[in-house]
């Protein structure tokens, strides 16, 4: 029940009908029995520097969760970053300290991680193919090569985007072979972590009709749950992996992250 008592937390998303975090967090905070409510804020690029100067103000505020497209812009309005948050420059969570002060970090790419870990999936020295270098890829490029890929494909619509993510990763990875490229063959794994799949008519980040047998097909995407990438991968006889693993991998992490005091918050 909200009270008078309860810690507000906002998540921040343009647009925000789609997110699958609240329910899932709230679900949390009443487990843990947390005095504790995160709701949806449908806010515009235009009004994020503002919204943001306006919430710093309010006491009972414990955090935000961040999502599209924010990610990238809301580092610049925190006043200290992880460093997983410096390296790939984005934050999706937002932890306001007692002073007003906001410290952002990325859990995106621990979640990927966990998501594909409680699937038993192992990446010490897989190769991954991956769609996207917005805030989501990013975060999931470090954390693929922080739990131990060997090789990293970057495919992005935007070649620039990917040859500079590919730039900071070898830089903090020297060990992981890196290459901007289409080819998603002869890879274990290959992820859309672009927001293709979100609409019904959009393309396919890439076609499973191009990879290599075995080969694991991950999503970001969790609505619509079944994505068309993932049923033709399906229907290729390939294994997949569903965009909703991502979150619930990360939901412990946010837990933690955003309600330190909370004992077991978990
Ligand atoms: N499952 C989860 O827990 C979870 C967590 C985080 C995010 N997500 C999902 O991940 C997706 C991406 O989020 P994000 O934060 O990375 O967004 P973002 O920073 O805006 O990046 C979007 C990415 O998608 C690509 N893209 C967008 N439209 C495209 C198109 N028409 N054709 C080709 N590429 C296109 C972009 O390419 P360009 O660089 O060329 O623009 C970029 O690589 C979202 O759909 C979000 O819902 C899921």
């Amino acid at each position: 029940m909200i009270s008078g008592t309860t810690r507000l937390f906002a998540i921040l998303a343009d647009p925000v009908g789609h997110v699958r975090t609240p329910q899932a967090l709230n679900a949390r905070f009443a487990e843990a029995g947390q005095d504790a409510v995160l709701v949806p804020c449908e806010v515009g690029p235009d009004a994020l520097e503002e919204t943001v100067r306006g919430l710093r103000n309010v006491r009972n505020l414990g955090g935000l969760v961040v999502t599209v497209p924010h990610k990238t812009e809301i580092a610049r309005h925190c006043n200290a970053l992880s460093e997983r948050a410096r390296l790939a420059g984005a934050v999706n969570v937002v932890r306001r300290e007692a002073d007003g002060r906001l410290f952002g970090d990325l859990l995106d790419g621990a979640g990927f991680v966990a998501g594909l870990s409680a699937a038993e999936v192992e990446l010490e020295g897989r190769s991954v193919f991956l769609a996207g270098a917005g805030g989501a890829a990013s975060a999931i490029a470090f954390a693929l090569a922080e739990a131990g890929a060997a090789r990293l494909t970057v495919a992005n619509r935007s070649e620039a985007k990917a040859r500079a993510l590919l730039q900071r990763l070898q830089s903090a990875f020297p060990a992981v072979a890196v290459e901007a490229g289409h080819d998603p063959q002869r890879h274990d794994i290959a992820v859309n972590a672009t927001s293709l799949g979100l609409k019904p008519d959009d393309p396919l980040p890439f076609d499973p009709a191009d990879l290599s047998p075995g080969t694991l097909v991950a999503e970001v995407i969790m609505q619509p749950e079944e994505t068309p990438l993932l049923a033709a991968a399906a229907a290729r006889g390939l294994p997949t992996h569903l965009g909703r693993m991502m979150l619930e991998g990360q939901l412990r992490q946010m837990m933690a992250f955003l309600l330190p005091e909370a004992e077991g918050a978990a």
